[in-house]
């Protein structure tokens, strides 16, 4: 039986506040892709709140079957902080963690415009009492350095007090992130758009400004991949856009990061190219998703994929099977089969995907899964084909 993830989203809600026009969540028109090729269509009239409930039946489930969930994340495609009991889901996930050892750090990301004082002080608060055993991050997608900017990518007239939130949480976390034995890493994230891209050296020195001021060791990356730990809990990250032509965002990105001095200009950054053009490719190997990632939906829904908006590739609802159960039922194991073979016209959204190009999951890793699966043929076919 297949008894561990490598992480697990709980999409508290695919509702949100702001409308960026990068994101799954708009209707913006363009570069970024239109609602229906987001896959958001599915939610229209199906939005909600995870109860906590919910939630804490998974962690249940997972507790009784030694199922390890590695990374818990409490975000998908909504703003978490909308849900009234974020704080709990949070609260929970880590002392869940702490009891048991069923997992390995919790994450999550937030806009920041409903993150007030009190909020602050109380994830603060929670984690100074609770951070020896289960780290965290906290990634803020800020994506501007100006509120006129800021107003321009979130779409709305009145994006809160954004700025002044994060700024506010840094300072409360300067007076305490020293007593964390595990790290509560902090990403100040621009995600690099043509709308934004100007902005970026701005961004870059407004945040490493407060960041001195504060005494807060940081860095400043192009990936949120990489080092960094409670020496240097805090990160100023650049991250690439999703979207449509990928392969302009990609080049985008790297002229950016190349102005603002992140990169030399002969390294190369990431090739996606060939991931583009995925109907050329003959070898597929299997991605990581379906052996190693889940995602629920606030309604209970499982996907493997944290691409999967529409759903397309749900493997069933934890009120009929309990989570580490369908973790391990016919529908994935059919998909993880299909990944094996190569075999993918059954599956769009994974056949069209680039995913499947490149090994994203090494031999050894892929092997012991599949055991643990009961695909040990499946995997010998699988090394026949890529001989
Ligand atoms: C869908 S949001 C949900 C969480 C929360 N509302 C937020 O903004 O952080 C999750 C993450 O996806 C990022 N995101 C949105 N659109 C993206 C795109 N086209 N490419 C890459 N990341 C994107 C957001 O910046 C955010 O960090
Ligand atoms: S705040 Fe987050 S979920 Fe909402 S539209 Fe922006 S990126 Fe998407």
């Amino acid at each position: 039986m297949l008894n561990n993830l490598r992480s697990v989203q709980f999409g508290l809600t695919d509702l949100c506040n702001f409308k960026c026009i990068m994101c799954p969540q708009t209707d913006f028109e363009g570069l970024y892709g239109s609602i229906e090729e987001k896959g958001m269509k599915v939610h229209e009239g199906n939005t909600g709140f995870m109860e906590l409930e919910l939630f804490n039946r998974i962690l249940e489930d997972c507790r009784k079957n030694n199922f390890h969930l590695g990374i818990v994340s409490l975000i998908w495609l909504g703003e978490s902080m909308l849900h009234p009991q974020f704080r709990e889901f949070f609260f929970n996930s880590i002392i869940f963690g702490e009891e048991t050892g069923l997992l390995s750090s919790v994450v999550f990301n937030t806009n920041g415009s409903l993150l007030d004082e009190k909020l602050s002080e109380d994830i603060l608060g929670f984690y100074t009492e609770h951070n020896k055993k289960i780290g965290s991050t906290i990634t803020f997608s800020i994506d501007a350095a100006t509120d006129e900017t800021l107003k321009q990518i979130k779409r709305i007239d009145n994006p809160g007090e954004v700025f002044k939130n994060i700024e506010n949480f840094l300072r409360e976390y300067a007076k305490v992130y020293k007593k964390f034995t595990m790290p509560m890493v902090v990403l100040l994230q621009m995600i690099v758009l043509e709308e934004n891209h100007h902005e970026a050296e701005l961004f870059k020195k407004r945040w490493s400004e407060i960041l001195i001021e504060l005494g807060i060791p940081y860095d400043i990356g192009y990936s949120a991949y990489g080092e960094c730990d409670g020496d240097n809990p805090v990160r100023i990250v650049f991250k690439r856009a999703s979207c449509k032509n990928q392969e302009k965002m990609n080049e985008l990105h790297t002229e950016t990061m190349i102005k603002i001095g992140l990169i030399e200009v002969s390294e190369k950054l990431f090739d996606l190219n060939e991931q583009t053009e995925v109907e050329k490719e003959i070898v597929r190997h299997p991605c990581v998703a379906p052996f190693e990632t889940a995602i629920i939906n606030w309604n209970g829904d499982v996907t493997p994929c944290c691409g999967d908006t529409s759903l397309e590739l749900n493997i069933g609802n934890v009120s009929e099977s309990s989570f580490p159960q369908l973790i391990n039922e016919k529908k994935i194991n059919d998909l993880r089969i299909a990944m094996l073979k190569g075999e993918l016209e059954k599956y769009p959204k994974c056949f069209h995907c680039g995913n499947a190009v490149l090994p994203s999951i090494s031999i050894e890793r892929l092997e012991n899964l599949c055991k643990k699966s009961g695909l040990e043929e499946e995997f010998k076919l699988y090394l026949e084909r890529i001989k």
